[in-house]
């Protein structure tokens, strides 16, 4: 063999084995292309699916016999399974992607464990257990012929998509109705600083509705894996409370640890109202004067530190704006206002502890940068007035001499001898 055919052999293996699994071959799809219309029609959609980048055929799911040309064939042949009722869909779909044995072919790094995880989730209950064929099957959740990687962007299930696919079903109270719970899910929280985050910001950290609810075991989390579950992202919040005296309280009472305060879906920007003495504070929900506890004397403290680092702040900000407005560098003074806003921010986590030391630890390093801040500033600004009031009385000296001078010069001119 001369070194060019062997050259021409390489290439022509290259760009054979380079060329995607030939499913054009597939009498299924080849006759389905065909008579199908084509917008949304099983073929011209799985041009789309990740099963078919992966060379799978109509066959592969439907059964069949894909080398006959004709489709009476196909439902008299050997192993064609038809279209799936709703019911059947999990096992149909299981049938590969719950055999480690197949999937690994494909992905090794893939799950197998979907069917599990389904069966065990309230959708799995009704539709398997109780044959309710209105709770969300594989199909509801991923589309069909038209199934994408969670990853990519046009997945149903990628993060923005997927609240819309929930609330397909879930925001829906004629389909709801019966079940005896909310249909407002999606709407509260659209509403909240998750929404919001995620949906309006495109903040791929805020949480869908399937981080909080598990992508197949689709249950409210318990009383006890719901703290755990705002924990995944709240860490420290969740350490502090942790510590609190409301942990061990909230869990006798079989009470949700973080929801209480802040709802599940509608959670709102934390306001200091929330925590204090007054008729709209959340303490006062369950505390009073009389109940035996420190609960509303520590609020009542916790409110007025945070407070008064709230207002130290808007003070020294003021006093950095105005001194920044009169041209003067504030560089250095900005920067204190970052670090009093992460002092902030270290104060509203360890509320969650309720321990009155540990905020007003937290606190005074805010107070102190604030003072620090609002000192500088006025600094400059009294450096502002005082280099002002300097060039004030250097123009009216020059002013003078100015004057002095003309005056003089006119004395001369009036005594010229030449004149
Ligand atoms: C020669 C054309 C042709 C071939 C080949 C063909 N189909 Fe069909 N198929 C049709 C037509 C047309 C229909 C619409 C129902 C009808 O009128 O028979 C259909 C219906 C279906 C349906 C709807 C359910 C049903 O039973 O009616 C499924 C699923 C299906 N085909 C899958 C397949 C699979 C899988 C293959 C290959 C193994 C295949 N088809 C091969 C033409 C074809
Ligand atoms: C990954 C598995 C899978 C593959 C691959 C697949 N299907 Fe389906 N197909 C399904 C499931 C599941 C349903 C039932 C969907 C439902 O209940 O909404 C379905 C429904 C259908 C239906 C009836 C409903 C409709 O949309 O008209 C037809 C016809 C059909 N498939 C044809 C095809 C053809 C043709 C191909 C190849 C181009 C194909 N399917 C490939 C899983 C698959
Ligand atoms: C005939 C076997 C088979 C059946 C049946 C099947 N799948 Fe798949 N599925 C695969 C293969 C193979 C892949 C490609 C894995 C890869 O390359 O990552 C895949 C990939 C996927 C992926 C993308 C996974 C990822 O992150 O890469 C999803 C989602 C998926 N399938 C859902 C379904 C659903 C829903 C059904 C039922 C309607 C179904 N599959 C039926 C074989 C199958
Ligand atoms: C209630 C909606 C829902 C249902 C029902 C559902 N899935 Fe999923 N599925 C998801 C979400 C959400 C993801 C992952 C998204 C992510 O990783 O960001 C996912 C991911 C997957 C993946 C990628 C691998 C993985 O496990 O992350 C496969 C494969 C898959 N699903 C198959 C199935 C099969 C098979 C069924 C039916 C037994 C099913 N899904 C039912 C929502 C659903
Ligand atoms: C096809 C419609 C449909 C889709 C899509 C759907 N669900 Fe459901 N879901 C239901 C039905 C029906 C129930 C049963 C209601 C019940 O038993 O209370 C249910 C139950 C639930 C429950 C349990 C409620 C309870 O009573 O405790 C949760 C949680 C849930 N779904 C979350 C989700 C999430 C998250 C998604 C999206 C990833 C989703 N669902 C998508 C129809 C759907
Ligand atoms: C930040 C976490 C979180 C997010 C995000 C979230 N949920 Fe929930 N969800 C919960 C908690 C916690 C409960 C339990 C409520 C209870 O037991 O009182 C719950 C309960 C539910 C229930 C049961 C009925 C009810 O309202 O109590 C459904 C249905 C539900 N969620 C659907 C959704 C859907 C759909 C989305 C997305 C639009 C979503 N959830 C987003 C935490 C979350
Ligand atoms: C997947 C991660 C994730 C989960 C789970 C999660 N959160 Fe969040 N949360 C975020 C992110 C990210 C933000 C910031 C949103 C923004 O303002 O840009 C946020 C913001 C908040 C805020 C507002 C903070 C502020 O300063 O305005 C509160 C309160 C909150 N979450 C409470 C909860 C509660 C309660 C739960 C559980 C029911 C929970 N979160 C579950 C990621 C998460
Ligand atoms: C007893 C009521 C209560 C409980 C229980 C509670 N919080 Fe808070 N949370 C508050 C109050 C009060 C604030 C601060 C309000 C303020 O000063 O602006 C707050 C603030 C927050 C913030 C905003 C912090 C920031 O940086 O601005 C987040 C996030 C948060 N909580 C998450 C959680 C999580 C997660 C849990 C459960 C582990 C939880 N909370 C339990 C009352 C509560
Ligand atoms: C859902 C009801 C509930 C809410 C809301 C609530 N608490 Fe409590 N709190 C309790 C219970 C129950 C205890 C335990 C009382 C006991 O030990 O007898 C407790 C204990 C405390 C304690 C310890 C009291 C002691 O004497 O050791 C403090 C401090 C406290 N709470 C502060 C607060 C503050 C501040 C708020 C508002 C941000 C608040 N609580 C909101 C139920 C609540």
């Amino acid at each position: 063999m001369s070194k060019r055919r062997i050259l021409v052999l390489h290439l022509a293996f290259l760009v054979f084995t380079a060329i995607p699994p030939v499913v054009y071959a597939d009498m299924c799809f080849e006759c389905h292309s065909g008579w199908e219309d084509e917008s949304g029609s099983p073929s011209a959609s799985y041009e789309s699916d990740v099963h078919f980048r992966a060379g799978l055929g109509c066959a592969d799911c439907h059964g069949g016999n894909p080398e006959l040309d004709d489709m009476d064939d196909v439902r008299r042949g050997r192993g064609y399974k038809g279209i799936p009722r709703p019911r059947e869909i999990p096992g149909f779909c299981a049938t590969c992607h719950n055999d480690p044995g197949y999937m690994i072919k494909h992905n090794p790094a893939l799950p197998t464990d979907q069917l599990d995880k389904y069966k065990t989730s309230v959708h799995g209950k009704r539709l398997l257990e109780e044959g309710d064929e209105k709770a969300a099957n594989c199909v509801s959740c991923h589309s069909v012929h038209n199934i994408e990687r969670p990853q990519i962007p046009a997945s149903t299930v990628y993060p923005l998509n997927l609240p819309e696919v929930c609330a397909g079903c879930h925001s829906d109270p004629e389909y709801m109705a019966g079940y005896g719970i909310p249909a407002s899910q999606f709407d509260d929280y659209a509403e909240s600083v998750h929404g919001h985050a995620l949906l309006v910001e495109k903040d791929l950290g805020a949480p869908a509705c399937n981080d909080c609810h598990g992508n197949h075991g689709a249950t409210p989390p318990g009383v006890t894996s719901i703290s755990a579950v705002c924990g995944l992202c709240h860490a420290l919040i969740s350490d502090e409370f942790a510590v609190s005296p409301h942990k061990a309280a909230f869990d006798e009472m079989g009470y949700p640890e973080c929801e209480g305060c802040h709802s599940n879906h509608l959670v709102l920007e934390p306001e200091l109202y929330w925590i204090g003495t007054s008729d709209s504070s959340l303490c006062v929900d369950c505390h009073s004067a009389d109940d035996g506890t420190e609960g509303l004397a520590k609020a009542e403290k916790i409110h007025e530190i945070v407070l008064k680092l709230k207002k130290s702040y808007e003070t020294a900000e003021a006093k950095v704006d105005e001194s920044e407005l009169k041209g003067m560098m504030v560089t250095d003074e900005r920067f204190i206002l970052k670090e009093i806003t992460q002092a902030m921010i270290r104060t509203r986590t360890v509320i969650h502890s309720l321990d009155f030391e540990k905020v007003s630890e937290a606190a005074g390093e805010g107070l102190e940068k604030a003072d620090q801040a609002y000192r500088a500033a006025t600094t400059k600004v009294e450096e502002y007035y005082f280099r002002r009031k300097g060039l004030g009385i250097a123009t009216l000296i020059i002013t003078i001499l100015v004057i002095a001078l003309y005056l003089r010069i006119r004395s001369i001119d009036k005594s010229h001898p030449l004149r």
